[in-house]
């Protein structure tokens, strides 16, 4: 077997309530003064409230930053650690999707140490300690409380990532209460963002790994089991939990054996439509299986059963086909567009959304399958008015 490395969070809580308990997790870590970091949308609809009051129950000493935006640019991040600097926290807590948590990644690491932001960009860039971090998800998609990654926008139309296992939190805490109330459209995009990462995880190039492998099996038939149930029906508090474990063990796989074209290809059109990030992935997802499937029918193959849930007969090229039919009814059922022009893009865009994909290399190069600039813009052209 070849050698591989696996690092993950120190300590995983998930329960039903638990958030309502992170001052324990507080005392265990000593944090007196925590910043709790979340964004607008989530205190207009009273998520974070009680999380907060029960934190000031048991005597904690609560900064509030709520101004994460989605897809969180440099400023957003510091004017949190300002905010952080000036009341002399001694922790951070993100309650909130990714954009919350990588927002609170980040200032952890800024007010631990005297790095600036600019110079934490890449792979291993973090130098220095931070402060406690606590991150609990409110969706069941990024993975993020159990990555060491922090995506960043850095300009109007990029994002860059900081990835060092500094950025791994010391605990993650999953409470499904949380996400009961999380949108149709968002729990469909961010459960699909998730069935992704397991996928190409699953058949990561370089550093697929058995521990990996296991994570991203077991999460990919929860999510694939339950993504509808959570989308047509919210208030579901097992489809949500098991939603929620899934999307955090698909974060655990590929936080060691990485996303590859599927995301290459997903970030161009986040950054040039600003399409969330879980429904750029769809709308690639069946054309890259397709393109990848000569080089990666095997590994398809053995997620078929997984996401069709019964076993399926055949070739590994059927099973295959099986698969990537299966995500395209799965993609139907939970009512997101299925073609880039549905979502609103360009044709006359393909062409420089291939060009800004080959800059991803960080993600092809775990690519099954090697991806050219003429491979790319045939992918979008597949997906552009998606099934023949
Ligand atoms: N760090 C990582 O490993 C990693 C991995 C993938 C993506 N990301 C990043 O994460 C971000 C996307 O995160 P996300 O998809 O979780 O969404 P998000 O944090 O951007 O939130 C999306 C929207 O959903 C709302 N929302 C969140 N939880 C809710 C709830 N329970 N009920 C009602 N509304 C709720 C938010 O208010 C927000 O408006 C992007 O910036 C992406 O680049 C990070
Ligand atoms: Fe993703």
């Amino acid at each position: 077997m070849q050698g591989f490395e696996f690092n993950t969070v120190g300590r995983l809580v998930n329960g039903s309530g638990s958030a309502l308990e992170l001052a324990g997790e507080c005392r265990r870590l000593d944090v007196k003064r925590p910043m709790l970091v979340t964004d607008p949308g989530l205190v207009s609809i009273g998520l974070v409230q009680p999380v907060i009051q029960a934190l000031e129950e048991q005597g904690l000493a609560v900064t509030v930053f709520d101004q994460v935006k989605e897809d969180p640019p440099e400023a957003v991040i510091l004017a949190a650690a300002e905010l952080g600097r000036s009341r002399d926290i001694d922790g951070v807590i993100a309650v909130g999707g990714g954009s919350s948590m990588d927002v609170a990644k980040v200032v952890a690491v800024l007010l631990g140490g005297d790095q600036q932001l600019g110079e934490m960009y890449g792979v291993g860039m973090v130098t220095g300690a931070r402060l406690p971090l606590l991150l609990v998800p409110t969706t069941a998609g990024t993975g993020s409380e159990v990555t060491p990654v922090a995506v960043v926008t850095t300009g109007e139309t990029t994002k860059a990532g900081i990835s060092s296992p500094v950025l791994l939190p010391d605990v993650a805490v999953l409470d499904a209460d949380l996400t009961l109330g999380l949108p149709p459209m968002v729990t469909a995009m961010t459960g699909v963002d998730a069935m992704v990462h397991a996928i190409e995880a699953y058949t990561s190039r370089h550093q697929k790994n058995p521990l990996s492998d296991m994570l991203a099996r077991q999460a990919l038939e929860l999510l694939a089991r339950n993504i509808r149930v959570a989308v047509h029906d919210g208030q579901d508090r097992q489809a949500r939990e098991n939603m929620l474990l899934g999307a955090c063990l698909a974060g655990q796989a590929f936080a060691n054996a990485p996303v590859a074209a599927v995301h290459a290809l997903a970030y161009p059109l986040g950054g040039h439509y600003h399409i969330p990030h879980g429904l750029s992935n769809s709308l690639v997802l069946p054309q890259v299986l397709e393109f990848n499937a000569p080089q990666a029918c095997v590994l398809y193959a053995e997620l078929a059963e997984l996401v069709i849930g019964e076993s399926v007969e055949g070739s590994v090229e059927s099973k295959t086909e099986a698969l990537i039919s299966a995500l395209r009814q799965l993609i139907n059922d939970v009512s997101l567009p299925d073609t880039l022009e549905l979502a609103g893009v360009e044709e006359g865009d393909l062409e420089m959304l291939a060009e800004d994909a080959m800059l991803q290399q960080r993600l092809l190069v775990n690519n099954p399958r090697d991806v050219a600039y003429d491979d790319a813009l045939a992918i979008y052209r597949a997906a552009y008015r998606g099934a023949a």
